[in-house]
């Protein structure tokens, strides 16, 4: 018989999905990553997206301003690919060292996607430079027919566009972004040397009933939306394996409370302010704590190509309660959680 330790060391972990937003919003979640990641891909969907170089190397300076004295956190930067991006903007942005990838939004997948690609050709100059430079291209796999069913969007994606553009450009590095299916789960696992996916907190823990137990969660609600259990165990398997191809990123995605309390809410879950521990507590479910530095500290940097992080971090089995709010007044975020007992803590 096993039992699990009451801690675990780990070198830290990067978190490569997260949405930090800008100004106020950006100044009360930016801690709540910079305590517990040394690293950070910041998706580009503000308002203007980030479509340049010189709007990332400002919105770099903006976050690097806001961090709370003494933290040690390091932004890694994205372009968000529109119909109009030139290759060598892209390129040029890379070998200056401000984008570490690209991020493909379908326009109107998501929130803030309405300059996202509306046809993958539209963009493939973009895309064979990226993959003669070896940039890697971060996806948000959903189809966005409307006819599609919104359950099914992941799966038609990867067939639809994900595995014909990998037909026709196979050296291209992809990571298909917050995994919801065992459909993506399978293809990404088999799927070579190229691909990689990033599993989030949130979509390991539930599953789609939660979004409408006892009268309909807005907080609940993200794109890509939660499927149904057996999606949520292969997610599971796949990021308690330690396989390579999966690591974590957080997709947290804070949206102020009445902005997702309403007639048409947004999409986003916000997990900063409790994310590393959610994570630990599923590896411990699946008896795979050995597993979770691979997940959360190595898998990510392999396929990012950069070093692991050489200090350490610890997490205590020890009760605590989340958070209730992060932020004030109208611009208070409900945290994935709130209020719940926690049985893993970041020391
Ligand atoms: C994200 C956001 O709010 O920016 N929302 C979400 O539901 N995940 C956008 C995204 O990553 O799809
Ligand atoms: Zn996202």
């Amino acid at each position: 018989m096993t039992t699990t330790p009451v801690q675990i060391t780990i070198r830290r972990p990067d978190d490569w999905h997260v949405h930090l937003r800008d100004g106020a919003m950006m100044r009360a979640v930016l801690p709540c990553t910079a305590r517990q990641f040394a690293r950070a891909i910041v998706m580009p969907n503000l308002v203007p997206p980030v479509t340049t170089a010189a709007a990332a190397v400002g919105y770099r300076a903006r976050i690097v301003a806001a961090l709370p004295a003494g933290a040690d956190f390091t932004p890694l930067m994205t372009a968000y690919l529109t119909d109009e991006t030139e290759p060598q903007e892209i390129a040029r942005g890379h070998a200056d060292g401000v984008f570490t990838a690209v991020k493909l939004y379908p326009a109107h997948a998501t929130t803030n996607s309405a300059y996202g690609v509306t046809a993958i050709d539209k963009v493939m100059r973009v895309l064979e430079r990226m993959a003669a430079l070896g940039v890697p291209l971060l996806v948000h796999g959903e189809a966005t027919d409307p006819e599609v069913d919104i359950f099914d969007r992941e799966a038609v994606f990867i067939d639809h566009t994900l595995i014909p553009l990998r037909r026709h450009l196979p050296e291209l590095r992809i990571v298909l972004e917050h995994i919801t299916t065992q459909e993506a789960a399978d293809y990404v696992e088999h799927g070579g040397d190229n691909i990689a996916a990033t599993i989030t907190a949130h979509h390991l823990t539930i599953n789609r009933n939660a979004i409408f137990q006892g009268g309909i969660r807005p907080h609940l609600y993200c794109l890509p939306i939660a499927k149904r259990e057996k999606h949520r165990l292969a997610l599971r398997r796949a990021a308690a394996s330690g396989d390579r191809h999966f690591f974590l990123g957080t997709d947290s995605a804070p949206h102020a409370a009445p902005t997702k309390e309403a007639a048409c809410g947004c999409a986003g879950i916000f997990t900063a302010a409790t994310a590393l521990e959610l994570y630990a507590g599923v590896f411990e479910e699946k008896g795979a704590l050995d597993r979770f530095e691979a997940f959360a500290s190595l898998n990510g940097p392999a396929f990012y190509r950069l070093l692991v992080n050489e200090e350490r971090i610890t997490l205590r089995r020890e009760p605590w309660t989340a958070p209730s709010t992060i932020g004030d007044g109208k611009l208070a975020v409900h945290p994935f959680r709130a209020g719940e007992t926690l049985r893993w803590r970041v020391a």
